[in-house]
């Protein structure tokens, strides 16, 4: 196996790295390590690309208009409190730059580039860890000072979970008392709408939510995300982000995907059942022990005392299969790796070398 990538790789989904490395073709990797809808992007998507090639003589609409206009219909919001990105990670760099915060606190284990972004902006880094016994989510709430930029996934990554409502409301009213800002990143909470907290942006003006296009329309390739927020911070946003950097076909797929009602709901149905056979299957295998969660990952940990997520990791390769390894979460070890819920032939194939590979 000497010819296999061992380094824990930043991110999942590395599958150009990997491929290449492997000394195989795309299309041979089953990637379970970046959590992407198993459906595909919606069918009308190449229709609205199409048509969208015929404006890429111009500029592209530096304001997103009929995206955050269709976007607005889709979340009861106004387009004033919509800002566009090139996928939800240039969002997160703009509001670690933009906002010029005096410190960022994570609440850990989190997403890598959270750290990065503040990093880049010379911001220091504090982190709030939360406990494997809260399944990885916030049980305790951060004590904010002024001037702190917080950073909570919801729900939580990469253990899948929803945060307890109260527990935001006496963070977000903190937030406000104290004179911080809060990003809750909803990256993947359309699995679960009805559960995303943008019902509170009103009455916190100092929140902001973080959304992608990424994970539930299956477009990582495209880069897309949106931040919502109160007008008057939006505003101060887009007066510090990159002029179009969101382009034409991006805006185009964006109104796509809203429309289309019937893919989001065999998604949700789709996923729904994919994890709970997923959980399952997984909960049956010996030395394996996944977290419950409301998305399309699970966050399973190794009860072997003698394997790791970067040796499973490893034997997983040469099955072609690809899965994240977790350790290099801060606040997780080397026992955790994520697992993205896919299709049931692609899941059956995945618990089938899992069992091989977990055994002795
Ligand atoms: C929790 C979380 N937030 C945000 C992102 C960024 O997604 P994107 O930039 O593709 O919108 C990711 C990507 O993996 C993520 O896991």
């Amino acid at each position: 196996m000497t010819n296999l990538p061992d380094k824990t790789p930043l991110h999942g989904g590395d599958v150009y790295f990997l491929a290449r490395t492997l000394g195989v073709e795309l299309t041979d990797l089953l990637d379970f390590s970046a959590s992407i809808n198993p459906l595909g992007f919606p069918p009308g998507l190449t229709v609205a690309v199409q048509e969208a090639l015929t404006e890429i003589v111009h500029y592209p609409d530096r304001r997103s208009l009929k995206l955050r206009a269709a976007l607005a219909a889709y979340h009861r919001l106004t387009p004033e409190e919509i800002l566009v990105g090139n996928g939800s990670t240039e969002l997160i760099y703009l509001v670690a730059r933009a906002l010029r915060p005096n410190r960022g606190l994570i609440v850990i284990p989190a997403f890598s580039e959270y750290e990065h972004a503040l990093n880049l902006a010379r911001v220091p880094v504090a982190f709030h860890p939360t406990r494997e016994s809260h399944h990885f989510t916030l049980g305790d709430v951060p004590e904010p000072q002024a001037g702190d930029l917080v950073f909570l996934a919801h729900p939580a990554s990469p253990s899948g979970v929803l945060l307890d409502p109260e527990l935001f409301l006496t963070l977000a009213a903190r937030i406000e008392a104290a004179g911080a800002y809060l990003l809750l990143d909803e990256a993947f909470i359309d699995f679960v709408e009805e559960a995303s907290l943008k019902i509170y942006l009103g009455r916190f003006p100092r929140l902001m939510i973080l959304r992608s296009f990424t994970k539930f329309f299956g477009i990582p390739g495209m880069r897309l995300g949106f931040l919502l927020g109160a007008p008057e911070l939006i505003a101060r946003l887009a007066e510090a982000q990159e002029p179009w950097s969101v382009n034409t076909m991006a805006q185009a797929m964006g109104r796509a995907c809203l429309a289309d009602r019937e893919y989001m709901s065999r998604t949700r149905t789709l996923i729904k059942g994919e994890r709970e056979f997923l959980f399952d299957r997984l909960a049956a295998l010996p030395g394996l022990t996944p977290f419950t969660s409301v998305v399309n990952y699970l966050l399973v940990k190794l009860t072997r005392p003698d394997m790791t997520a970067a040796t499973l990791r490893q034997r997983m390769l040469a099955h072609r299969i690809v899965i994240r390894d977790a350790a290099n979460f801060r606040g997780l070890d080397e026992r955790f790796f994520r697992l993205a819920v896919r299709s049931r032939t692609e899941n059956e194939r995945l618990l089938k070398a899992l069992e091989q590979c977990s055994g002795i």
